[in-house]
């Protein structure tokens, strides 16, 4: 099944994370949000190292992969991305987001899953980097010219439902001015629609979003609520 990329688009995307879906019926519970207008999938990896909670891995991915032909954005919480990212591409990753405080070298690191991708998906894969609120964005400016995507944590990683922290917009529009035309901002916690404004007018494209879809009761309303604040 071909999979559309959502770096083919330019206007602002919603991208939920599965972390908050119901994974007793993960498959429905997908082609809900998608049919709803969601644009692609959100898959969130923690490895109860880098952060205080554990996830899921590559089996869950490679069991959705036949089901959909949306693109999966696959977020690294683990401490040891270069490792695991060859499972990840296997399994039908997209694109792999690695922290950049697990690495001494960001710009090596991304070279090396950017590879990894070439190595074992035919199309290679998207690579992102991101940082935790606390960290500096001048961590990532050195892996700039090598990955597709930067992603603002905009929420201490590890759970959903956490509180929006505005402190890391000035993050935000500091990165954008950097990247090219073909690259995207993503933003990632806290996101719905009391905050989604804030981070449109700092100049994020992609906004990912899991309890404000996934724990409402109406998910249709949820995602077009949201949608209409990006337009
Ligand atoms: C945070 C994850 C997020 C999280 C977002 O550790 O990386 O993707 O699921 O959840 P909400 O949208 O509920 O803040
Ligand atoms: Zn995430």
């Amino acid at each position: 099944m071909p999979i559309s990329t959502p770096f083919a688009q330019s206007r602002r995307l919603l991208c939920p994370s599965i972390l908050s879906a119901d994974f007793s019926k993960l498959a429905a519970e997908v082609d809900e949000v998608l049919a709803a207008g969601a644009d692609f999938l959100h898959c969130d990896v923690m490895d109860g190292h880098f952060v205080p909670n554990i996830s899921f891995g590559p089996p869950i991915l490679k069991s959705l992969r036949p089901r959909t032909d949306a693109f999966f954005d696959v977020h690294l919480m683990i401490a040891e991305p270069v490792r695991y990212a060859p499972a990840f591409v296997k399994a039908g990753a997209n694109g792999l987001t690695f922290h950049a405080e697990v690495t001494g070298d960001v710009a090596r690191t991304a070279r090396e899953i950017r590879q990894i991708g070439k190595d074992n998906a035919q199309n290679g894969i998207h690579v992102g980097i991101t940082l935790n609120p606390a960290t500096p964005i001048e961590a990532v400016y050195p892996a700039l010219e090598h990955v597709d995507l930067v992603l603002i944590m905009s929420v201490v990683p590890g759970f959903s439902g956490q509180k929006f922290m505005p402190e890391v917009l000035p993050k935000a529009e500091a990165v954008k001015k950097r990247l090219a035309p073909h690259q995207r901002l993503e933003i990632d916690g806290g996101i719905g629609p009391q905050t989604v404004r804030q981070a449109v007018d700092a100049g994020v494209d992609w906004f990912v979003v899991a309890s404000a879809i996934f724990d409402q009761p109406d998910r249709k309303a949820a995602v077009s609520e949201i949608r209409a604040l990006l337009a």
